[in-house]
């Protein structure tokens, strides 16, 4: 209002008197207007599909994991059969969130669930890569919310995801860490979520739908802190020795580019980057870079940053399982344009487990 001149100001005074009774005037799509639950963009189309062929990893991951391994290896692992069930009601969760986003795409369009390899042997890797699994999930959809068309159906999805962050709380508890050590979860783009899930995905129906995003190449962390070597599940832990801590030296190695990723090796990575000579961390709501020693043309070691999100005696803005990605430069990036930063990245992300 303040914004207005006088005769603007009156007749905006005169709209808010006719909308609806403890109505403030603005927002959209307030008055009844129908929704359509549809993509209204290519991209809305591609980000709802990425979303797609995120549910259905997780959908198959939670059933895999119970069926691979057996009662006494889950109660070795401190899982009694309440939380089994638990898991087993998270998989349920999925086939609900399938279901949405097919409808959305509409049935003839939606992809189709296909197969996967994953890299667990234990319970406890299982529930550790559950807890990664579903945190870049989460992160993939926070990443691209803001940028769809349809706020119909982005408010649906946030609904099913904020189910998802729940599950990947729970599975942090099962590992028996501190269950939410971050004020904010980070966004991440379409392209870092899939470059992060393709590789676990072997083969998908013929004419499922192809992605339109971006893989680059992936990147590890030699040197990765260890969540599942503690005392067993439990509601919330003060680790008495926290995973990682500022000044811990981190090692990297990263793939070449133009190596065959993901469904029917359907997809090749690639990355526009030049030289490698940042480490960007994305935790919270920040982006924060750090030089990359080069130690091999493929390796590299950078120290893990402080800093605080708002300042002094806040709290630790890197913290959980965060994000890292190597690269080329080290622009100045917000949540709403982190995309930016996709044309930098010459490996990664990698997923840092800081706490
Ligand atoms: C793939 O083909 C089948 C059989 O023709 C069809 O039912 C399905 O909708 C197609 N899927 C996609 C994603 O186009
Ligand atoms: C963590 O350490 C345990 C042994 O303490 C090992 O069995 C497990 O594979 C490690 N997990 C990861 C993800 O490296
Ligand atoms: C847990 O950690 C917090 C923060 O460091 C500390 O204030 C609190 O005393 C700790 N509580 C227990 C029971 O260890
Ligand atoms: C992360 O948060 C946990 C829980 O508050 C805390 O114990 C830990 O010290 C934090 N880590 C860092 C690196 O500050
Ligand atoms: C990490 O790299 C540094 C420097 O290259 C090296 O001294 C150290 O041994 C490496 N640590 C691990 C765990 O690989
Ligand atoms: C991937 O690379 C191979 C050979 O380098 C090429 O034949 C294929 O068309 C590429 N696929 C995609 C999806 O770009
Ligand atoms: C990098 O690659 C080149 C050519 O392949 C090789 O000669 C060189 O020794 C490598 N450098 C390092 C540090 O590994
Ligand atoms: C983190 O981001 C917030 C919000 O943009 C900003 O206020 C804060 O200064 C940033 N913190 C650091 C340590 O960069
Ligand atoms: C944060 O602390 C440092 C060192 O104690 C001090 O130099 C700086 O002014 C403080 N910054 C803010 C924003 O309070
Ligand atoms: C991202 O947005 C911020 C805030 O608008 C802007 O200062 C920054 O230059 C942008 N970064 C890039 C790489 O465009």
């Amino acid at each position: 209002m303040m914004f207005l001149s006088a005769p603007l100001a009156v007749a905006a005074v005169a709209i808010i008197a006719s909308a609806a009774p403890y109505t403030p005037s603005g927002g959209l799509g307030t008055n009844s207007t129908p929704p359509e639950y549809h993509p209204l963009s290519d991209f809305d189309f591609q980000s709802l599909s990425l979303a797609l062929y995120q549910e259905y990893i997780e959908l198959d991951l939670f059933h895999h994991g119970l069926a691979q391994f057996s009662e006494s290896d889950f109660d070795a692992a401190g899982l009694n059969a309440e939380d089994r069930y638990l898991i087993q009601f998270m998989a349920d969760q999925e086939v609900g969130h399938a279901t949405l986003i097919s409808n959305m795409l509409g049935q003839d369009k939606a992809a189709k669930q296909c197969s996967y390899s994953y890299p667990f042997q234990s319970v406890r890797d299982f529930v550790d890569f559950c807890q990664k699994l579903t945190r870049f999930g989460e992160s993939g959809v926070y990443g691209f919310l803001e940028h769809l068309n349809a706020r119909d159906s982005a408010t649906l999805l946030l609904e099913s995801i904020t189910t998802e962050a729940r599950q990947q709380m729970i599975f942090r508890q099962f590992e028996g860490l501190f269950p939410m050590p971050e004020w904010f979860i980070p966004g991440i783009t379409q392209s870092m979520a899939w470059t992060l899930l393709a590789p676990y995905i072997t083969s998908c129906p013929e004419n499922n739908t192809h992605l339109a995003w971006q893989n680059f190449p992936a990147l590890q962390i030699s040197n990765n802190p260890n969540a599942t070597n503690t005392n067993g599940p439990a509601i919330t832990h003060n680790l008495s020795t926290p995973l990682s801590a500022p000044g811990r030296t981190v090692n990297l190695t990263w793939e070449e580019p133009g190596k065959q990723v993901g469904p029917d090796g359907a997809y090749n990575t690639s990355t526009t980057a030049g030289q490698a000579k940042y480490v960007a961390w994305i935790s919270q709501l920040n982006t924060t870079y750090t030089d990359l020693t080069i130690t091999g043309n493929y390796s590299g070691s950078t120290v893990q940053p402080g800093g605080d999100i708002f300042g002094n005696n806040t709290f630790p803005t890197i913290n959980g399982t965060i994000f890292i990605v190597v690269t080329d430069d080290n622009p100045y990036v917000t949540p709403f344009n982190l995309t930016m930063l996709n044309t930098h990245v010459v490996a990664g992300p990698a997923m840092y487990q800081s706490g």
